[in-house]
């Protein structure tokens, strides 16, 4: 450490940004990464899961009442230590339940319309706000944050994905086929995608990071490895610690 890199702190405030379809290992990257870096950490698509758990639970469809849900949504992401983080609805720990493929569906379906994003963005900023964080989801480097510091752009092929996701499920002891993955990941990846109203898109300036080839401890490596230089730009330093502070 030279006499002027000083470890991040309160007030110097450090934002990276990873965007990338479904199941290309943002989560488990990003918890890592919070860990070992000291960040906040906010993983986007689980406010689109839940309010696609309520859309699923309530039946609703009309984008402006789907709106005044989210922007009156008792959500909230809490570190549990140790790199975890669970998501809750009040105090319902909603984590598994937004695991499921139904709701990542719902969040994709209702991610298309421009009153929800725009009731989520506000909740992702104030999230945010003031935090050594990092984030991902489908936008946070091109619309949510786009005066991040480090944008990464983190993808794999659509068959290494599904393959990825079918193993969880496996673990899970969730009974499920290859091709029902690969088409549901297809149809989502299509949608995210395709929408109008911020579609999933590397920012220009994220570095894009394929993990196709890549075991979880080698992206997540790769993905320190970035976060470290880009702090050496600021003249920052990344302390290694089991816990990502919130
Ligand atoms: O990352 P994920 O699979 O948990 O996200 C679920 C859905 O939420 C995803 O298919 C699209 C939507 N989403 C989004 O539109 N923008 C984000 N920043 C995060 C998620």
């Amino acid at each position: 450490m030279t006499t002027t890199q000083q470890t991040i702190a309160k007030g110097n405030r450090f934002v990276v940004a990873v965007d990338g379809p479904a199941g290309a290992g943002k989560g488990a990257v990003c918890r890592a990464a919070a860990s070992q870096c000291q960040l906040a950490y906010l993983e986007t698509g689980a406010l689109y899961r839940a309010l696609g758990l309520l859309t699923l639970q309530e039946g609703l469809n009309d984008p402006e009442t789907l709106a005044t849900q989210a922007a009156q949504m008792p959500f909230s992401y809490r570190n549990m230590g140790d790199g975890i983080f669970r998501a809750f609805l009040d105090t319902d720990d909603v984590t598994d339940a937004l695991r499921n493929e139904t709701v990542g569906q719902a969040a994709s379906r209702i991610a298309a319309m421009p009153a929800v994003r725009s009731a989520l963005l506000a909740f992702q900023r104030q999230y945010g706000a003031g935090k050594n964080l990092i984030l991902d989801g489908r936008d946070v480097g091109t619309v949510v944050w786009p005066d991040a510091d480090l944008k990464i752009y983190l993808t794999a092929s659509l068959e290494e994905r599904a393959n990825r996701r079918l193993r969880e499920l496996e673990i899970a002891g969730k009974n499920t086929s290859f091709s029902e993955i690969y088409d549901a990941m297809a149809e989502r990846d299509q949608r995210d995608a395709g929408r109008a109203d911020a579609p999933l898109k590397p920012a220009p300036d994220a570095i894009l990071l394929d993990t196709t080839e890549l075991t979880l401890t080698q992206s997540i490596n790769q993905v320190v490895q970035l976060i470290k230089n880009s702090l050496k730009k600021a003249d920052f330093e990344c302390t290694e610690s089991t816990h990502g502070l919130l």
